[in-house]
């Protein structure tokens, strides 16, 4: 959506701040021996008494309140009472609902306790390059261009992006114009970002696969060649400068 009056800025606030702080709880929830089952609920319960609907649910029927990774698992994590949170696992928790008719969407990657397995520095990566896309995006910047930044950063860092997963616009619906704001320079697409405009931001840094595969649930998507994934996602309001990034309060690069 385009923000064009005080009131809507107002009601993009409200919506990132209900998907930050329940991001933000979910994270602090999460320790070993609970199902991912158990985690979601908590989510749910969290947008529930801030008066938020689950928009994976609201949108696309998605078992869930929240999208769960665990490990190899990429995007779209189907909560299960049958995946149990182990130390130093890679988790991915996105977060995305709708309130008073405003959409937000945010997500974090982190390793669960100790880092036993080694992912720690995926995840740093993935957040590095999160903030310096956003710091590079403002009204006129071309959207391939943030996607050679992104896709140039993981490759220095050693990583491969996943293509067919992508940012996009956000505010009056989960997903809408421009709808593929890529990790990589896709030269067919010569769109800008727009000043005043909401997007919804996100990394998808693996450390071997280029494309994401739905596997046989249905839902959760996997690397077609391997390894992991670690994302990382805000919603932000694109200006002349510097954007504003409404889902601040999930304190992902804390
Ligand atoms: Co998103
Ligand atoms: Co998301």
């Amino acid at each position: 959506m385009s923000i064009t009056t005080e009131d809507e800025k107002v009601g993009m606030q409200q919506a990132s701040d209900a998907v930050a702080i329940t991001l933000r709880k979910m994270r602090e929830y999460a320790k070993p021996g609970i199902s991912t089952k158990e985690l979601d609920d908590y989510g749910g319960e969290l947008l529930a008494q801030m008066g938020a609907n689950s928009a994976p649910k609201l949108t696309y029927g998605f078992p869930g309140y929240t999208c769960i990774c665990v490990n190899e698992e990429a995007a779209h994590g189907m909560p299960s009472v049958d995946k149990i949170l182990q130390e130093g696992d890679l988790v991915n928790i996105d977060v995305s609902a709708e309130l008073n008719g405003y959409w937000a969407d945010n997500g974090g990657s982190f390793v669960l306790g100790e880092d036993i397995h080694g992912h720690g520095k995926l995840v740093q990566a993935s957040k590095d390059i999160l903030k310096k896309a956003i710091d590079n995006i403002k009204g006129g910047v071309r959207i391939s261009e943030i996607g050679r930044l992104i896709e140039t950063e993981a490759k220095k860092a050693g990583y491969t992006v996943i293509k067919n997963l992508t940012g996009h616009g956000v505010g009056r619906s989960l997903h809408e114009e421009p709808h593929e704001i890529a990790n990589y320079c896709d030269k067919y697409n010569t769109t800008r970002f727009r000043k005043n405009s909401v997007v919804a931001i996100e990394t998808f840094i693996s450390t071997k696969s280029t494309i994401a595969e739905k596997q046989a649930d249905g839902w959760t998507l996997c690397g077609n060649k391997g390894g992991f994934v670690a994302q990382h996602e805000h919603t932000i309001l694109v200006t002349g400068g510097q954007p504003v990034i409404f889902t601040a309060q999930n304190g992902i690069w804390d």
